[in-house]
């Protein structure tokens, strides 16, 4: 989000939408001013309104007081007391009604803060610990949808990823294969099926666990605006020696040597100081520290120079080294690096196999590659 935020006056500039954006500010500022007036009116004649309806009172008691006194009923004594006590009430009255407004706009932020509250705890996952796993990943008929009106993502994926191995995953765009990775660190469940971690369902594992066996380089590409260490030791206490060395595998040795401050010099908001493929490649160096058994990677779309390219394959290749890897690949030489590719559809598994075996299949991945194949890419 932040980083969507930090990029977004990039494409404002490039489409020339200044004059779009600041017709969308002034029309926020216009509302925004309505109900800072709106409220000011409603406060402001809560006031004079108060002080008539008091007035009202105040006369009327005070006639019911002479008529009183004028029987006989009441002493002098008792009759200044009552309009002494009659007065004094007034102002306690007024500060009343005052409270109104402020309560009404806690009554409003609160609504919002418990809603939050309210919102259900991700699950804590079952007692089972997981130290450090194999790395066999199995999805037995997992289905998936987001939200019950949407017709389903996934539908009856099953495969098994052996441990060490690479399976790619291949098809068109919106064809279900972030939705599918994004299903092993249970960001969200499955609706119908299951998920394996050596044999064991997700589910009966703690959460934490699971996730510590994971190591993320998502398409976008999330870094803080702090020193590169701690963007690479990211969640874990700074290990400079190690730092170092997850920067070296991911080919960043040149670049930290070039920066006046070394690895504590400060990338700005989402690494905006570093280049597309710096940022890709701390995004490795990341994953390299964290150094779980099971990678997964969706490749960013986004092509980079050949020399750029380079860096990030060899950074690529150090990752993947000895680690369970399922790979959203974009680029060819991933995939054909990759043991095994998943062609999906709508959410469904069409072909499956090595890269030679499917290209002689002549089926979907053959028609996919052959589509991209002039820009080296298959997407
Ligand atoms: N948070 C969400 N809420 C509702 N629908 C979603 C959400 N995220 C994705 N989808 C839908 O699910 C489908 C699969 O999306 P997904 O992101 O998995 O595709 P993808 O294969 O990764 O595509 P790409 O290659 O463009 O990254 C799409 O039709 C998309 O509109
Ligand atoms: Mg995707």
């Amino acid at each position: 989000m932040a980083g969507a935020a930090s990029r977004g006056y990039k494409v404002v500039k490039v489409h020339h939408g200044e004059p779009y954006e600041m017709k969308r500010f002034a029309a926020m500022s216009t509302r925004l001013r309505g109900y800072a007036m709106r409220m000011t009116v409603s406060g402001a004649l809560a006031q004079p309104l108060t002080q008539f309806l008091a007035s009202i009172a105040l006369a009327i008691v005070l006639a019911i007081a002479v008529m009183q006194s004028t029987t006989d009923q009441t002493t002098i004594g008792g009759f200044v007391a009552f309009v002494t006590a009659m007065l004094l009430i007034i102002s306690p009255l007024k500060h009343l009604i005052d409270i109104n407004q402020p309560l009404q706009r806690g009554v409003t932020a609160a609504e919002l803060i418990f809603g939050l509250i309210d919102e259900p705890a991700e699950p804590a996952g079952g007692g089972r610990a997981l130290l450090r796993a194999q790395g066999k990943v199995e999805f037995q008929q997992v289905c998936f949808s987001y939200g019950q009106a949407n017709a389903p993502t996934l539908r009856d994926l099953s495969f098994t990823v052996a441990p060490g191995e690479v399976c790619a995953f291949v098809g068109q765009s919106g064809s279900g294969k972030t939705t599918l990775i994004n299903l092993l660190p249970r960001f969200f469940d499955p609706s119908a099926g299951q998920i394996l971690i050596d044999d064991v369902p997700l589910t009966e594992y703690c959460l934490t666990d699971v996730r510590s066996q994971l190591a993320f380089v998502s398409q976008e590409v999330v870094l803080f605006n702090d020193s590169i260490a701690a963007n690479v030791a990211y969640g874990q206490t700074i290990d400079r020696l190690r730092v170092e060395q997850a920067l070296a595998a991911a080919h960043l040795t040149e670049l930290i040597a070039e920066l006046p401050e070394g690895m504590d010099t400060a990338i700005g908001g989402n690494g905006m100081r570093l280049s597309g493929g710096q940022r890709q490649r701390l995004a490795i160096a990341r994953a390299i520290y964290k150094d779980a058994p099971i990678l997964i990677l969706d490749e960013a779309t986004s092509a980079l120079d050949a020399e750029s390219e380079r860096h990030v394959q060899a950074a690529l290749e150090v990752l993947m080294r000895g680690r369970t890897t399922l790979v959203i690949a974009h680029r060819l030489a991933t995939i054909e690096r990759a043991n095994r590719i998943l062609v999906l559809e709508a959410g469904q598994i069409v072909e499956q196999g090595g890269h030679a075996e499917l290209l002689q299949q002549n089926g979907r991945y053959a028609q996919l590659y052959h589509l991209q194949h002039q820009s080296q890419q298959v997407t």
